[in-house]
């Protein structure tokens, strides 16, 4: 649990984003401000990676999707996290404490999450039995702390990348999965852009050409690679729609 947070005011304070966060992350969690960005500010477009695994498929296929969405436009600034190594205990969500000296590294994510400056955010999670994996399902149940009516993710763009080994391993019901949770947090959830169009960015890294190749290499997915390309690019048009560029 966060410091001076004991088991009973968090339960009676899990929507008030005070634990743990930063005092400018915290007052920015008072607003709903996506929708009133104005044109010509700069527009925070956050990648979470939530594979165990540092820098493999998931984080190749996010780092993908990012790049095209710094590409639509120069007021797009992106930044790419992984929690692979980070300690993120799911328990504290239902009010169980920590435990004496267990580490908790959420407070730093909720604090780029409670960032005034997000616009929008990419969850990218590795298949694991058919859904998200354990670190992914962890840190969305640690957002319980934004599921509250001025949540800093309310209205802002949300969308979801899967990577399976399988070809038809749950990637895609792992992406609406994980879509699920970030509609529960009143996010606007967005899928790919035409001409793949559907649910997010789906990649498989079982794919012959992929493992064949020393990484696996993710890149070597090209319909794959397509829909993170255009996962990023509809997050990125959809952030510019609510910052009030009509015409984008
Ligand atoms: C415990 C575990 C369970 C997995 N379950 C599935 C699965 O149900 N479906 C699937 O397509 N791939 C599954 N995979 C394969 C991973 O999704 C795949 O290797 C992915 O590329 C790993 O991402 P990473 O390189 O970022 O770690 C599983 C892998 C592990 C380790």
């Amino acid at each position: 649990m966060a410091p001076g947070v004991t088991r009973r005011n968090f339960l009676g304070t899990t929507g008030t984003l005070a634990a743990g966060l930063t005092s400018g992350a915290a007052m920015a969690a008072g607003s709903a401000q996506a929708a009133e960005t104005a044109v010509g500010d700069r527009l925070k477009v956050l990648g979470i990676g939530c594979s165990h695994r540092k820098g493999r498929t998931t984080s190749t296929a996010l780092g993908v999707c990012l790049e095209a969405a710094r590409a639509v436009d120069p007021r797009i600034d992106v930044e790419l996290i992984e929690l692979a190594g980070l300690k993120i205990p799911g328990h504290v969500a239902a009010g169980v404490p920590l435990e004496p000296g267990e580490r908790d590294d959420f407070p730093q994510v909720a604090n780029k999450i409670a960032d005034p400056a997000l616009a929008a955010l990419i969850l990218a999670t590795p298949v694991y039995f058919g859904n998200m994996s354990s670190p992914c399902k962890a840190l969305i149940e640690r957002c319980t702390i934004f599921h509250t009516d001025h949540s800093p993710l309310t209205n802002k763009v949300a969308g979801v990348l899967a990577v399976g080994g399988g070809r038809n391993g749950g990637v895609e019901l792992t992406v609406r999965s994980v879509q699920v949770a970030l509609m529960s947090l009143q996010m606007i959830v967005v899928g790919d852009a035409r001409p793949t169009g559907h649910w997010g960015g789906t990649a498989w890294s079982g794919a012959e050409a992929v493992k064949n190749t020393k990484g696996p290499d993710i890149t070597r997915d090209e319909l794959g690679m397509a829909t993170m390309k255009n996962l990023g690019r509809r997050v990125a048009e959809m952030t510019l729609r609510l910052a009030g560029c009509r015409a984008c």
